[in-house]
Formats: C-alpha cells, sequence, structure tokens
C-alpha cells in the first residue's frame, strides 16, 4: 500500500445548449471570424440563457459527477466552488449549490483565484482527503461569464463561455491521486485582468455603472506575455522536482484561454499533439470551468487511463498560476 492521497474518482460537466459563433460576434462588435481564430483558437461558446446563475450549472455539473460515480449528494462533506461569477457577493455560491444538489451533511466555501480558480480549489480539497478528514469532497470550476462580459468591447467579448466541471476527491492507496502541485501569486499584475467595481474600492453607483466598471477589463498582450512565461516555469518546476521530463506525462491539461499559450507549452516540454487536451474552439475560455470540462473532453476522446501521468496547469487573473502533478485513477465515464 502507497501513502493515502486524494485522487479524481468522478468527473461531471454541464454546458449550456445555447452556442454562440464567431459569426454571431461579427453582428455585435467589429471583429472577424478570422480574427478570433487565428489569435486565439475559438471557434464558438456555450452560453447560458440570461438570468441564468453560476449556482445553477454548478450544481448541475456536481449532480453529473455523483451519478457516474453513483453516490447520493448527502455522502459529499465538502464543497469547493471556484469562480469570478459567483450568484452575488455572498452568501458563497457553494452554500447555494449544497441547497441546490441536497448536499445536507456538507459544508463548503467559494474561492476566488480566476482562470487558476480549479486548481487552486482542487489542492486545497486534496489536503482534506489526503489528512484524513474528509472523505468525499467535491471541487467545482463554474462561472457565467457572460454576466461580466462588456458586449461593446471587442478585445474581450470574444474571449469567454459560459459552463461548469466538478470532479469529486476521494481517498486511494494505490498510488494514485494527486502527485504534487506549484501555486503562485503575483498582485503587481492584478491592474492588467480584473473587474473593476462591485466590491469594497468601487461599490456600485450610477457613475460605476455610467463608466462600465462592472465588466472585465483586460491588457491582452500583457497578460498573453505573462502566461507564456509562467505556464513555462511552473510546469518546468513540477516535473523537475518530480525527476520528470515532458516525454514522462501522458497528458497536458492546461488552461484554456488562448490556442497559442497552450501550444508555446506544448512545444517547450516537447509534447505531441497526442498528449494535449485542446477544446478551446468549442467552448472559449470559460475561466474555472475549463480544466474540468478539458478532462471531459479526453474522457470523451478515451485519452485518460488509469495510472497515466496528467500534468495541469493554469494562469489567471490576480496574477495566480498553478500546476498539479495527478497520477489518474480512474473514473466511471459512458
Ligand atoms: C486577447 C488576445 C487574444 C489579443 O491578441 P493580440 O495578438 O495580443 O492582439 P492585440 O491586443 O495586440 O491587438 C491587435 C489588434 O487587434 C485588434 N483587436 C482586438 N480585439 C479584436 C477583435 N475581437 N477583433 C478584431 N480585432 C481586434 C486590436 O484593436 C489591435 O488593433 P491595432 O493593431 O489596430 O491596435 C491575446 O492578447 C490574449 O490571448 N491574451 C491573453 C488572454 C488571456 O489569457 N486571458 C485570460 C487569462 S488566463
Amino acid at each position: 500500500m502507497s501513502e493515502r492521497r486524494a485522487a479524481i474518482t468522478a468527473v461531471g460537466t454541464f454546458v449550456p445548449q445555447r452556442v454562440l459563433t464567431n459569426a454571431d460576434l461579427e453582428k455585435v462588435v467589429d471583429t472577424s471570424d478570422q480574427w478570433i481564430r487565428t489569435r486565439t483558437g475559438i471557434e464558438r461558446r456555450h452560453v447560458v440563457e440570461p438570468g441564468t446563475p453560476t449556482s445553477e450549472i454548478a450544481a448541475k455539473a456536481a449532480e453529473d459527477a455523483l451519478r457516474r460515480r453513483g453516490l447520493a449528494a448527502s455522502e459529499v462533506d465538502l464543497i469547493v466552488v471556484a469562480t469570478v461569477t459567483p450568484d452575488m457577493l455572498f452568501p458563497a455560491t457553494a452554500c447555494l449549490v449544497q441547497e441546490r444538489i441536497g448536499a445536507s451533511h456538507a459544508w463548503g466555501f467559494d474561492l476566488s483565484a480566476a482562470c487558476s480558480g480549479f486548481l487552486y480549489a482542487l489542492t486545497t480539497a486534496a489536503q482534506f482527503v489526503k489528512s484524513g478528514a474528509h472523505q468525499r469532497v467535491l471541487v467545482i470550476g463554474a462561472d457565467v461569464m457572460t454576466a461580466i462580459l462588456d458586449w461593446q468591447d471587442r478585445s474581450t467579448c470574444v474571449l469567454f463561455g459560459d459552463g461548469a466541471g466538478a470532479v469529486l476527491l476521494e481517498p486511494r492507496s494505490d498510488g494514485t491521486g494527486l502527485l504534487d502541485f506549484a501555486h503562485e501569486v503575483d498582485g503587481s499584475g492584478a491592474c492588467f485582468l480584473h473587474m473593476p467595481a462591485g466590491g469594497s474600492l468601487h461599490p456600485a453607483s450610477h457613475q460605476t455603472v455610467d463608466q462600465r466598471l462592472h465588466f472585465i477589463k483586460q491588457q491582452g498582450q500583457h497578460v498573453y506575455k505573462y502566461a507564456v512565461r509562467k505556464f513555462a516555469e511552473i510546469t518546468e518546476r513540477v516535473l523537475l522536482r518530480n525527476d520528470l521530463t515532458g516525454t514522462d506525462v501522458d497528458l497536458f491539461v492546461a488552461h484554456q484561454a488562448n490556442i497559442r499559450i497552450i501550444e508555446a507549452a506544448q512545444h517547450r516540454m516537447g509534447l505531441p499533439e497526442s498528449k494535449v487536451v485542446k477544446n478551446i474552439h468549442e467552448y472559449g475560455n470559460t475561466t474555472a470551468a475549463t480544466i474540468p470540462l478539458a478532462l471531459a473532453s479526453a474522457l470523451d476522446q478515451k485519452r485518460l487511463h488509469p495510472h497515466d501521468t496528467v500534468l495541469l496547469a493554469a494562469v489567471g487573473a490576480g496574477f495566480t498560476v498553478g500546476s498539479v502533478l495527478l497520477r489518474w485513477s480512474g473514473v466511471p465515464w459512458d
């Protein structure tokens, strides 16, 4: 028996049916399908019906994971929700998800780390499982990005979509589970990607609304360069200290923000196409949901097998940076 680790034992997703193509966006802002495809790799994104809250899609993803694992919500001990689009500032979306799915014995909280949110939530939740404090923890990455997109800003509104993904963590002592992680924050990057108003610094007022401060603001080129550099650094650090190289990685699952960022990391590690998950063309950047949605894409394509070495990585607003190394444990997938 090897040491007790937190392993992913189920994956669930929820993606809204409604699709917004690049051609649709050509009618909204001065952009083109060709610009969006070549600069980002995005072809379409899925979007909720206006008014749909994050807790609703998060709960659907959680229910999907529990159904696949054959567990009742009452068997969950803890719910961690990574999101930058909570239903409201408080209460936490985790509480609203707990109520929606009927997880009568669970506590929970939200975690705000933007595009790195799912990885931060995964490593946080894993500590409760590894320590023996909990047996079953739901980690959910969910965002309704369309709620905070400025449809007059072509530099951001073409990049994002809505979606939710959930994983269940349970203890395993068979060598599988979460092996290592590395996270960083760099608050000097806060101004390059943020939603300026709605918090204590700029509470909602007529002025903040008039100035369109309740929407995402991004200096794309700066974020891009930081992301390329940090993806390389963080993945290299995790691999090196585990005596691994790119050739040891069976699957690289990166946050899906821009195909060029993913490919820069792929080439740096010398990974062939078969070892990299890319689904940004279908979903765009769904912030906290991209990594669990990418795990689901890999499962659909039968590219994840028990005992595979899986490397996850993300960079997001904050700045936040993260990488997680897993030995895949196998999940029910039909
Ligand atoms: C946003 C991003 C795709 C922009 O690509 P870029 O190659 O850096 O493009 P730039 O911002 O330099 O803009 C280039 C030109 O395209 C224009 N442009 C911006 N958005 C456009 C759009 N949707 N359609 C057409 N033109 C657009 C700009 O106005 C600029 O025009 P100019 O040269 O006349 O000034 C890219 O910077 C990026 O992906 N950044 C990181 C995003 C990210 O990862 N965010 C989430 C954090 S995880």
